[in-house]
């Protein structure tokens, strides 16, 4: 029978490490947050496995939406053309936006969603995300939150896809050189 963990190398974060660091990063947006309307903004489709975690480790009234973009390259490099598929609803005037991502890897997708936001005016824009690769990157951007970083490999699961699958993976894992090469 197939088994998604004939698509990993290895595990790099188990179930449990993942819950406690989802759990860290929510007490801490909740401190810093307190008082404050709080807009958090998902980048689909990666970041909604973090999403769905986030939102339940952080003790606060917020607000939640979602943005879909699309990196022209190949499947497993981004390219830094970012092409925005879905917009939010709503103005962000009065509200302190945290981006919600999945993983920073060369930096050049969330540059260009940050700077989205900064012209719309809100209180504030920071970043959270789950996984960081801050050997890749290209430009020059700090995640204000990020769960853990990561060696440079490339992962599927918790969010993250290989070619639009293994998203559904619940572990944190290093994709078969085999299965790309
Ligand atoms: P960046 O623009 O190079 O920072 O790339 C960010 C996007 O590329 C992420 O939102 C992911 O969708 C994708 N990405 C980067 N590294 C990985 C990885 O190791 N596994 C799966 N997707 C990745
Ligand atoms: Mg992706």
């Amino acid at each position: 029978m197939a088994d998604l963990m004939d698509y990993s190398d290895r595990v790099l974060l188990n179930e449990e490490e993942i819950k406690e660091m989802v759990a860290r990063l929510g007490a801490q947006i909740t401190r810093d947050y307190e008082g404050k309307k709080l807009f958090l903004i998902c980048v689909l489709k990666g970041g909604f496995v973090f999403m769905a975690d986030l939102v339940r480790a952080i003790n606060l009234p917020l607000e939640v939406d979602f943005i879909a973009v699309s990196s022209y390259g190949s499947s497993t490099k981004s390219s830094g053309v970012v092409r925005l598929l879905k917009d939010i609803d709503k103005p962000l005037n009065d509200k302190h936006v945290l981006i919600v991502e999945d993983i920073m890897d060369s930096g050049l997708t969330l540059k260009y969603i940050k700077s989205m936001f900064e012209n719309r005016s809100p209180l504030s824009v920071k970043i959270c995300t789950a996984f960081d690769k801050p050997e890749r990157r290209k430009v020059d951007i700090t995640p204000d939150y990020v769960g853990a970083v990561i060696p440079d490999e490339y992962v599927v699961g918790y969010g993250l896809d290989y070619d639009g699958i293994l998203r559904n993976l619940p572990e944190l894992c290093v994709l078969k050189r085999e299965i790309y090469e």
